[in-house]
């Protein structure tokens, strides 16, 4: 059997994970172009401020292992960041790639005809997460007519205060583990999707999710043969470094 003839996602459920991250650097326009090329629709991407207030898509709270700087965001401005280089610790073949803002990204995207799972990260150097949600609210307002935008977050609190703000938009809870209280805490947001590790994914907890109305898309999974069992049984979509596994 090959992998085409097995169950899978809808072709609009398959997000890049810091976009084609198997193939170009992790959350740079390089990956969301190659996860376009790839023929994925959604991108996934972590934003979090830097030292002067912006947005930066990147998923540590330090540049050192993504780019040729270091430090932490906390005290570095969106210029300094903007500066480094965030392709040659990937491949030299992408030397001069960028950490890019929030907003260039959200440009890009309309560009690239892409949609965003935006992953909001709370640092220790973020003052408030009024700033932080104001600041999201504020760069994806400026997304084309065409570009579909959802929110997710492992900090429901995030989640919470940005549903207040865009009530129209998906929220979704990212969890490794489904926690004993969870139809609390998605209810306290309010969300209507949880993102699971896909190692924590079940039919049980798939029925259970269906039961109640709740989507489940599956983090990170790079290997479609994984997930085959699921997809009849309810899994809304899978979040993945290499979309094109998946859309083959
Ligand atoms: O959206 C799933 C995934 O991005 C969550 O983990 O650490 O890669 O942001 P992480
Ligand atoms: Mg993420």
């Amino acid at each position: 059997m090959t992998i085409s003839s097995l169950p899978g996602p809808k072709r609009d459920e398959v997000q890049a994970h810091r976009g084609a991250s198997a193939v170009a650097p992790e959350n740079t326009v390089a990956a969301f172009r190659a996860a376009a090329e790839q023929g994925a629709q959604w991108v996934e991407l972590d934003v979090a401020l830097s030292a002067d207030g912006q947005l930066v898509v990147i998923h540590d709270g330090s540049v050192d292992r993504t780019s040729s700087g270091t430090g932490s965001l906390g005290a570095l401005t969106r210029e300094q960041i903007g500066a480094l280089d965030a392709g040659t610790w990937f491949d030299p073949r992408f030397a001069g790639e960028c950490i890019p803002s929030l907003a260039e990204t959200i440009v890009a995207l309309g560009e690239l005809g892409l949609n965003a799972n935006v992953e909001i990260k709370q640092h220790a150097h973020h003052q408030s997460l009024d700033q932080l949600v104001r600041a999201v609210q504020a760069d994806i307002a400026k997304r084309s007519s065409s570009t579909r935008i959802m929110i997710s977050s492992f900090d429901a609190a995030a989640l919470k205060a940005m549903h207040a703000l865009e009530p129209e938009l998906e929220m979704a809870m990212l969890w490794g583990q489904v926690p004993e209280d969870w139809e609390q805490q998605l209810a306290a947001i309010p969300a209507t999707t949880i993102h699971m590790h896909y190692k924590a994914v079940s039919i049980g907890l798939l029925e259970q999710m269906r039961e109640r109305g709740i989507k489940v898309r599956a983090w990170t999974c790079n290997d479609p043969v994984q997930l085959v069992s699921f997809w009849d049984a309810g899994l809304t979509g899978v979040i993945t470094d290499n979309p094109k596994v998946f859309l083959e």
